[in-house]
């Protein structure tokens, strides 16, 4: 059901010092950039091999990762998962007794489609479904 690991996220307060880590220690190209008004996020992505690590920066301290940053600190934010068809994904999800944070699939970054799981039915993991968009 589960294709593959789509990318890691990764909250950061300094999003340049953490390029510097990831592109240029790391050596991972990055190959997107985009700031997502909706989820209060600046976002990268970075690839390795097949995946992704998703680099994400609040734009401000009431954002959801805002507020995780503040309790929590940087660090890893959640684990996403590649499907090939998402409403199909979410729907056997919740069959399965997984509760949802978003019930109907929200668009991503690059236009893909994402849906988050809570972490409270997923032993404590922030855990997104996505559906790239054609070509990614
Ligand atoms: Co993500």
């Amino acid at each position: 059901m589960l294709d593959r690991i789509d990318h890691v996220g990764v909250a950061v307060e300094d999003l340049d010092a953490a390029l510097k880590l990831y592109e240029d220690a790391f050596g991972m190209p990055m190959v997107h950039r985009e700031i997502v008004e909706e989820q209060g996020v600046e976002a990268v992505l970075l690839d390795v091999g097949d995946g992704h690590v998703e680099l994400l920066r609040p734009l401000g301290p009431d954002t959801p990762v805002g507020k995780y940053l503040a309790k929590k600190g940087p660090g890893l934010h959640h684990v996403a998962y590649a499907v090939g068809d998402i409403k199909a994904t979410l729907e056997q999800l919740t069959a399965a007794g997984v509760e949802l944070i978003d019930e109907t699939p929200r668009i991503g970054i690059r236009k893909s489609q994402v849906a988050f799981l809570h972490p409270k039915s997923t032993g404590g993991v922030l855990t997104e479904i996505v559906q790239p968009a054609e070509g990614h």
